[in-house]
């Protein structure tokens, strides 16, 4: 049956921020989701027919290799995934006519500033994952293709993905004390926001009359910004007001060289977002006010579907 609703192909579909973007998309878009192991973006003839039979009016790029510490030993596949794969997309999305929407990370800069990254500021990855990640965008930007959005986040977290949020209450139901990073600031986001902030951009690329564009690269974070320490605190202490059985009692901030892993990571990654602002209009949350709505959700679906559960058992 014909529809007049616009398609959107999701690379990356059973990944966190796939969920939210799938969860958050407006009635007037039909979502064709792609990921491993039926289509391999790094397969540039499968990526180019797939896209082709599909002809997308938005490709969504969520795929991409995210464990950081990984990518340091398997450098060449992150690349060929987070950098070269992103050009198959980039120059599908120009022959097709498509927008690409590209997720990308703070690990592109080296966290030595002390004041928001603005997205101008210069890039200078110090990990393999950012390298990686570096090469995508530069991708997109050496394909030729004009319509695209590059959203570049930070320490995502939500439904239907291993995060911080979700490692934090697991271990802090097991373990009376938590030593957690206090030198490595940022913002957290909740894929709900960011998936929101994904379609107020979309909406502006589908309806911009002037010569004034709203294409280009754009921070978005929650608002606000804390240690990773300030972040576990404000997640236990939510966590046990909602009724997790948590047995943490203390939690001691400690320094990244007391907590080694083998992929450095930006001590300082808080994004301004005045470009989202101001071109949107919209303003992100609070991480704060994130969390608290994430961790009320998330207590509420999980107590939902243990009466489901148990009603089944009967
Ligand atoms: N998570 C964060 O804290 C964070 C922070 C900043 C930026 N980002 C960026 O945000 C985006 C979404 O992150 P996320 O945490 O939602 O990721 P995620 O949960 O790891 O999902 C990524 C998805 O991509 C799939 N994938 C991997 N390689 C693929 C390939 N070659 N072809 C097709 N699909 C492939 C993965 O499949 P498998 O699971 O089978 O590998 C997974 O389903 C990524 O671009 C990431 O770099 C994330």
């Amino acid at each position: 049956m014909a529809t007049d609703r616009k398609k959107i192909a999701l690379i990356g579909a059973k990944g966190m921020l796939a969920q939210a973007i799938k969860h958050r998309c407006p009635e007037s878009y039909l979502v064709h989701g792609y990921d491993l192991p039926e289509f391999d973006m790094t397969d540039r003839e499968h990526v180019f027919s797939t896209l082709a039979d599909l002809q997308p009016d938005v490709i969504i790029n969520c795929a991409a290799f995210t464990q950081v510490d990984a990518c340091e030993t398997q450098e060449e596949l992150a690349t060929a995934v987070n950098g070269a794969a992103v050009g198959f997309l980039a120059v599908a999305a120009k022959e097709i006519g498509a927008t690409l929407v590209h997720i990308s990370t703070d690990y592109v800069f080296d966290g030595k500033k002390q004041q928001p990254y603005l997205e101008s500021d210069a890039v200078a990855p110090q990990s393999a994952y950012g390298r990686s990640k570096l090469v995508g965008e530069q991708a997109i930007a050496q394909s030729g293709l004009n319509k695209y959005f590059i959203i570049r986040t930070s320490w995502l977290y939500g439904p239907g993905g291993n995060n911080f949020v979700e490692t934090m209450i697991r271990v802090a139901r097991e373990r009376d004390e938590l030593r957690v990073v206090a030198d490595q600031v940022g913002s957290p986001t909740y894929t709900d926001d960011l998936a929101a902030a994904i379609f107020s951009l979309l909406s502006l690329g589908n309806c911009h009359p002037s010569a004034i564009t709203p294409y280009g690269t754009y921070h978005v974070s929650n608002n606000g910004s804390c240690s990773w320490y300030e972040f576990a605190t404000e997640i236990i202490s939510l966590a046990r007001k909602a009724g997790e059985p948590i047995k943490t009692q203390k939690i001691l901030p400690i320094a990244t060289e007391d907590y080694p892993l083998p992929a450095p990571r930006p001590a300082y990654s808080v994004f301004s977002k005045d470009k989202y602002n101001q071109v949107t209009g919209q303003v992100i949350p609070d991480w704060q006010t994130s969390l608290s709505t994430y961790i009320k959700a998330r207590t509420t679906k999980l107590a939902s579907s243990t009466i489901l559960e148990s009603r089944r058992d009967k």
